[in-house]
């Protein structure tokens, strides 16, 4: 398997404990408010960065290459600002706004630059 997609699905195993366990904490407090955060975590953290893995498991040409290891890296860096900024805002901080807006297009670019490679690149 090419070394993209396994780094796709270590941080997607990541994102998923980190979901699993707001999941939980949101379980046992009662404090439903950040379920939005717990949901996004799990969807695009877990589910959407495992699709990525898989996509580059089955077109290693196009796992090798710079823009796909260039879309990990804006994809990543976007859950990972949004989603503990998602919860904090959720949470009762709405100075918190600002950086869930921008780690939002952030983690949209990743999710663009994906699409231009399906589109462009040949497998
Ligand atoms: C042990 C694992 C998990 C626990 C303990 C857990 C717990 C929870 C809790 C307590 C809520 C809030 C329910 C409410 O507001 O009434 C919730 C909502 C949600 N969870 Fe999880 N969850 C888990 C795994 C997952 C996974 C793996 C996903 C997606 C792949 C997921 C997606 C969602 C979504 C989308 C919502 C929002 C549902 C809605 O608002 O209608 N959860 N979860």
């Amino acid at each position: 398997m090419p070394m993209l997609s396994i780094w796709f699905f270590r941080t997607a195993i990541l994102f998923l404990i980190a979901g699993i366990c707001l999941g939980l904490y949101m379980s046992i407090t009662h404090e439903f408010a950040a379920t939005g955060a717990h949901a996004h975590i799990n969807l695009l953290g877990w589910v959407t960065m495992a699709i990525f893995g898989i996509y580059y498991a089955l077109n290693p040409v196009q796992a090798a290459s710079r823009i796909a290891r260039l879309q990990y890296f804006i994809y990543t860096l976007g859950i990972l600002v949004m989603a503990p900024s998602l919860f904090l805002m959720l949470s009762g901080n709405p100075a918190m706004e600002p950086l869930v807006a921008i780690s939002s297009l952030v983690t949209f670019s990743g999710v663009l630059l994906f699409a231009f490679i399906l589109f462009t690149r040949k497998a």
